[in-house]
């Protein structure tokens, strides 16, 4: 499968997408099928819902040839040929790992091997079916405690404060490796900076297993009333308000983001890193009284201690993505809060069947 296939009328293309049922996976395949791409979806579910996936077809209005869905471990092979031999895929956007940091230092062995192996089962049976265009699922963290503020792609990397985020790099590092064996794969990794947010309509959003370890989805389940306070990690950092700055970007920004990469790998072959982020950093105490303002009342918080392996300040220089890709992060913070906020609304269990 070359290059020049993507460039094809895009109902004439099919987008693997593993880990499609997930947060940043699902709203990327309503993004990709309302632009007319066909989707596979290839989910375990270990961490997501097969009701995202109705919920996908829900709102994109997608048919059964347009979005197909198989319950799949990227490491089962034998799943794998089954997907590439009933369709013919032209591009895989891989989103599929486990992705809890603290749980990855708990379990690093878990990581390395869905993550990592995985992801080589992966690809070694797309290879076999010719297929090498790739759009990777990678991260800030790759850069460690930047050397730089406002971070560039050019910031030297540095060894993550967890296997999870090591893994986000080997996997960097084995795909520009294949590139450089073989000019035909062509590779575009993207690193997110701190995903939140919903679709408008509320049906489809982030849904954490157990307590979140993220800073929205927990301030969201204070906010319903599912947990009682905010403990905010350290108000000691050498930022303006003492407290951890990040650069929240939109779920949805970030699907577009995926839509102009595979735009990108239609006319450019190779391994590039882009940063997916606004450019603008929030501190923890912002994104409190932002998400307050979303919900009209204000949301209990206690500082506490530092968290372990977090960092003071950590957002992107978005120009090389938008100078690429042309893309550019549209959604304001308040879009952000009001948008989480419906989907915590309309579903406080998330996509489980307490909720029905
Ligand atoms: C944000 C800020 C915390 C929770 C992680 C992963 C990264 C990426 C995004 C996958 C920090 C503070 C948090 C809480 C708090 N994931 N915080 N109380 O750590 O920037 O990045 O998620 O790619 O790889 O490392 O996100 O939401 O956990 O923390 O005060 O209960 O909120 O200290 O300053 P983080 P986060």
């Amino acid at each position: 499968m070359s290059n020049k296939s993507l460039a094809l009328p895009h109902n004439e293309l099919t987008i693997l997408v593993t880990g499609g049922a997930g947060f940043i996976g699902s709203h990327t395949c309503i993004e990709l099928l309302g632009q007319n791409y066909n989707v596979v979806i290839v989910d375990d579910l270990s961490n997501s819902s097969k009701i995202a996936v109705e919920r996908i077809r829900e709102l994109s209005g997608a048919d059964e040839n347009q979005l197909v869905f198989y319950e799949c471990n990227i490491l089962d092979r034998e799943g794998l040929e089954t997907v590439f031999s009933k369709h013919a895929i032209d591009a895989i956007i891989h989103f599929a790992g486990f992705k809890a940091v603290g749980e990855s230092t708990q379990k690093p062995l878990e990581y390395y091997w869905n993550n990592v192996a995985g992801s080589l089962v992966l690809f070694d049976v797309a290879r076999n079916h010719g297929v090498k265009n790739v759009i990777f699922s990678s991260s800030a963290t790759v850069y460690g405690d930047p050397e730089m503020i406002p971070i560039t792609e050019e910031c030297p990397l540095h060894e993550a404060t967890n296997p999870y985020g090591e893994t986000k790099a080997m996997m960097e590092r084995i795909l520009t490796d294949f590139y450089r064996a073989d000019s035909e794969w062509n590779v575009v990794l993207l690193r997110y900076f701190n995903p939140i947010g919903a679709h408008e309509s509320g049906r489809i959003g982030e849904d954490p297993k157990d307590i979140p370890n993220n800073l929205l989805p927990y301030v969201a389940q204070v906010a319903v009333g599912k947990l009682e306070r905010i403990g905010v990690f350290g108000n000691d950092y050498p930022t303006k308000d003492g407290t951890g700055v990040r650069d929240y970007i939109h779920v949805v920004d970030l699907a577009t983001g995926h839509v102009a990469a595979i735009k990108y790998a239609a006319a450019h072959s190779g391994s590039i890193a882009i940063n997916l982020g606004t450019g603008v950093g929030y501190s923890v105490l912002d994104m409190i009284s932002a998400f307050s303002r979303a919900v009209g009342k204000e949301i209990p918080y206690t500082i506490d201690a530092r968290r372990p392996g977090d960092i003071a300040e950590c957002y992107a220089d978005p120009k090389l993505a938008y100078d690429l890709l042309g893309w550019k992060a549209v959604h304001t913070l308040d879009d952000m809060c009001a948008d989480s906020w419906r989907w915590q609304q309309q579903n406080p269990y998330g996509y489980s069947d307490k909720e029905a």
